[in-house]
């Protein structure tokens, strides 16, 4: 039986450390078109291609969860016609992927507060979560409309409505009461286009994730940069307090 593999596929080495959990911001579209002379809606829909590129680098490396930030509760007060553009780039993301990405077992949630956008799209959300839910792939989080700190308060509004004494409130429950709880914490969080803020994204869950900041622009973003983020990520010594001895005695072992 002949297996025919790409180039990169048969010098790559399998990665000691793959993250569970991969966070993504992802920015620059706006400069990317700007650079061309573009709208820049020209570079969100040029995004859409490494959101796609990504997604298949992330099930083909082994992560488990990958959340994305493509719209941020701040995002509304950009020009209304960049606004309209996105939610447009959201519906016909979802109408012409799900389907794809329900064949290759990707189980689809988007995190935030829905409840402000448009009846239609509420329900293909809905949809895309209903048809995808059983899946044992890949966990894709995308975050719209949405705030960590809104997340935190949501968590504490869950928590005060179960009247849970406060004796029973750990760091544990709290996390269970975030909105993804399964994907758990971020092991690697990725920013593009230079800028070093984590924006109000996933405050809870970064707490000891590693940090990869790139220069690349997010539609210039794609598998090979990807995976540079992953091998930077595989050479991290991850001590989450503990010395660097105490990590290297546990390796051993
Ligand atoms: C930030 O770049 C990007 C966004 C606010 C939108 C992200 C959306 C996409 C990548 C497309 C659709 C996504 C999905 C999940 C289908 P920016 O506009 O702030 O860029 P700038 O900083 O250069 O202006």
């Amino acid at each position: 039986m002949t297996i025919v593999m790409d180039k990169n596929e048969i010098s790559a080495q399998p990665r000691v450390r793959v993250p569970q959990h991969v966070a993504v911001v992802m920015d620059g579209n706006g400069r990317w078109a700007k650079k061309r002379f573009l709208p820049r809606v020209a570079g969100h829909k040029k995004g859409v291609e490494s959101v796609r590129a990504v997604i298949r680098a992330a099930a083909k490396a082994g992560v488990k969860n990958l959340t994305l930030f493509a719209f941020s509760s701040e995002n509304w007060k950009r020009p209304s016609d960049e606004v309209q553009a996105l939610m447009t780039l959201f519906m016909q993301a979802l109408t012409n992927e799900v389907q794809e990405l329900h064949k290759s077992r990707v189980r689809i949630r988007l995190v935030g507060d829905l409840s402000r956008f448009s009846p239609a799209l509420q329900q293909k959300i809905q949809e895309s979560h209903h048809l995808t839910e059983n899946n044992d792939g890949l966990n894709l989080n995308i975050c719209v409309n949405y705030g960590g700190r809104w997340e935190i308060v949501e968590a504490c509004k869950k928590i005060v409505e179960k009247c849970i004494p406060s004796q029973e409130i750990t760091e544990d429950l709290f996390a269970q009461n975030l909105q993804i709880p399964d994907s758990g914490d971020v092991d690697l969080f990725i920013r593009t286009s230079a800028e070093s803020r984590i924006s109000n994204f996933l405050l809870w869950q970064l707490a000891y994730s590693e940090l990869y900041f790139t220069p690349v622009l997010w539609p210039d973003f794609n598998e090979e940069e990807f995976n540079k983020a992953l091998d930077w990520f595989a050479e991290r010594e991850r001590r989450f307090g503990k010395t660097s001895e105490q990590i290297s005695l546990k390796e051993a072992q």
